[in-house]
C-alpha cells in the first residue's frame, strides 16, 4: 500500500492507495509508540472506515493481531454516518493480503459482548465509531470489560461534547483521571 503524508485544512492526512486517514495520523503514531513500548499484541479499532489505520499497523507489526468493528451499513443520520459498501470494498482492498487482520462487520453494541463471551481480550482499543454520547458510553463500557490490565483505551475526537461527557462519566465510575496523549491531545485510560 502506498502511503503519502499530506496536510489538509491544518489536519495531518495519510493518503493511502485507496481511502484516507483524516485527523487520525497523530493517533496512528501514538498507537505505534504504545505497541512498541509495551509490546502490545492485540489491537481493536471500533469504526474502521477505509481500514487505513489498521492496515498500516498490521503491516508494521506482522506478528501481532489487529481487529476492526464496523457495520458498513450505509446509513446517514445526524451525529453518526455509517460507512457503506464502497468503504467496505476499500477496507478489503487495503487489508485482504494481511493475515493478521480481522473485521467484525456489525455494530459495536453487538460485537463487544460477543468478544467478551468468546473471551477475546485486547491490549489497545481505539474508539472511533458512533460519536454520540450514548454510543460512546456503550463502547467504553463494552471495551473496558475486554481490555487487559495495563491495557489502553484510547479515544479519537475526545474533545467533542458527547465523547468528553462519556469519558468524564467513565472516569468517575472507575476513579481514574483520563490522560492525554502527547501529540494529538486525545484522551486515554490505562487500566489498572
Ligand atoms: C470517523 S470514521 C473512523 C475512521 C477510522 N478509525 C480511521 O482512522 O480512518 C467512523 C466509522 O465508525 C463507523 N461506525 C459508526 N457507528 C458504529 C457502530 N455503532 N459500531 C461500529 N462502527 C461504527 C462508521 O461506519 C465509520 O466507518
Amino acid at each position: 500500500m502506498f502511503i503519502d503524508e499530506k496536510k489538509y485544512e491544518g489536519k495531518s492526512i495519510i493518503q493511502g492507495e485507496k481511502g484516507y486517514l483524516e485527523g487520525t495520523a497523530d493517533c496512528l503514531k501514538q498507537c505505534v509508540d504504545w505497541i512498541r513500548e509495551y509490546d502490545f499484541n492485540d489491537y481493536l479499532e471500533i469504526g474502521s472506515l477505509y481500514g487505513i489505520m489498521i492496515a498500516f499497523l498490521a503491516k508494521a507489526f506482522p506478528d501481532k493481531r489487529f481487529s476492526a468493528i464496523d457495520p458498513y451499513d450505509s446509513i446517514v443520520r445526524p451525529g453518526n454516518s455509517l460507512a457503506g459498501n464502497r468503504e467496505l470494498k476499500i477496507f478489503i482492498g487495503n487489508n485482504h493480503f494481511l493475515d493478521n487482520v480481522w473485521l467484525y462487520r456489525d455494530y459495536s453494541r453487538n460485537v463487544l459482548p460477543m468478544l467478551k463471551e468468546k473471551r477475546n481480550r485486547f491490549d489497545l482499543i481505539f474508539v472511533d465509531g458512533d460519536h454520540t454520547h450514548e454510543a460512546v458510553l456503550g463502547d467504553i463500557a463494552g471495551s473496558w470489560e475486554i481490555l487487559v490490565p495495563s491495557g489502553i483505551l484510547y479515544f479519537h475526537d475526545s474533545p467533542q461534547e458527547g465523547i468528553a461527557k462519556a469519558i468524564k462519566e467513565h472516569s468517575e465510575i472507575i476513579g481514574l483521571t483520563p490522560m492525554k496523549d502527547k501529540d494529538s491531545g486525545n484522551n486515554f485510560f490505562r487500566k489498572p
